[in-house]
């Protein structure tokens, strides 16, 4: 259990929140940071990506467990790109997805509704709009929208870790969430949501450096000992192969722009997402300059990542030891 948290808000809090992830290291502290404060989460759901659905799903279920949200239901999504063969990260996130950490096995009811069909249903009866935060490949999002377009007019943000101005991470051009599934992106990116994009470009700002981790670790609760496990093993490819401090936190910055998003500046843009090119494939397409940018879609463009990190150590220190 945790007590309530609440940063200083310049914004309220999203009235209704759901998660679609694929544990996932970095996913993992994402849900952490989201389970230390008010979010309203009515669900998580989970997607392939990071490892297959399988893991996701169990990652999901037993960092619940941990942290002592057993009924917060979690969903099992798509097992698969749209269209595309599935690509996974074990060599950044370990075999299970989750190394580092050693998690009991939930023992919650398992909820027979499938990821997509949560997903819809919430969005079509929900009284009051609801925000999603992306922190996997779009896939089950995409698949939502194509079977009931109509979902789209009640998120009123979204709010996505994927894509790469700069260089990508799994190929030169792309970043992973985008790369596994360019054909979703393409579509939930198109679909006319409130869109915040939070790219490698950011993400690779927020550094796991050695004095962070020794933070995590001093909080010695059973979350924080999870996580600074965790984020030991995790981003030492990321640290090595772009001359880092420390291991980027991409996914946590999605619920820390929920929480405080005074502690980033965003540019509307135009935006597409390459998906045929033999070495552009998963590339998102950022008119940074455009004349007239789209009115739904907005990237990050600064963070205060020393305030990001704060965010993140204080919450994890509200678990109890
Ligand atoms: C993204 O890819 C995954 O490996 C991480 O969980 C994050 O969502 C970073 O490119
Ligand atoms: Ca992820």
């Amino acid at each position: 259990m945790v007590a309530a948290f609440l940063p200083a808000l310049h914004q309220p809090l999203p009235k209704a929140l759901i998660i679609d992830c694929d544990p996932g290291v970095d996913d993992a502290i994402a849900l952490f940071l989201a389970f230390a404060t008010d979010l309203p989460i009515l669900g998580i759901t989970t997607v392939a990506g990071n490892v297959p659905l399988p893991l996701t799903y169990r990652n999901a279920r037993n960092l619940c467990a941990l942290a002592g949200r057993l009924a917060l239901p979690v969903f099992a999504g798509c097992p698969r790109p749209m269209m595309r063969s599935l690509a996974t990260a074990e060599d950044i996130h370990g075999a299970t997805g989750l190394q580092g950490a050693d998690l009991p096995e939930s023992t919650a009811a398992k909820p027979s509704q499938h990821a997509v069909d949560f997903l819809i249903q919430q969005l079509l009866t929900a009284s009051d709009p609801i925000a999603i935060a992306a922190l996997g490949p779009l896939t089950n999002l995409a698949v939502a929208l194509i079977q009931c377009p109509q979902i789209a007019e009640n998120i009123d943000q979204l709010v996505i870790m994927g894509g790469a101005m700069g260089q990508g991470n799994i190929t030169p051009s792309a970043e992973f969430n985008i790369y596994v599934d360019p054909h979703a992106a393409q579509v939930v990116l198109s679909a006319g949501i409130p869109t915040t994009l939070i790219t490698l470009d950011t993400t690779h700002q927020v550094l796991t450096t050695p004095a962070r981790l020794a933070a995590i670790r001093a909080l010695n609760n059973p979350v924080s000992i999870a996580a600074a496990g965790m984020l030991s093993f995790y981003g030492q490819n990321d640290l090595h192969r772009y001359g880092l401090a420390g291991g980027p936190l991409h996914d946590p910055c999605v619920i820390a722009y929920l929480l405080a998003p005074e502690l980033f500046t965003a540019r509307p843009v135009n935006i597409a997402v390459e998906t045929a090119g033999e070495h552009t494939i998963g590339r998102t397409v950022v008119d940074w300059y455009g004349d007239r940018p789209s009115a739904a879609v907005q990237v990050i463009e600064t963070v205060d990542a020393d305030s990001v990190y704060a965010l993140l150590i204080e919450a994890l220190g509200r678990f109890s030891v």
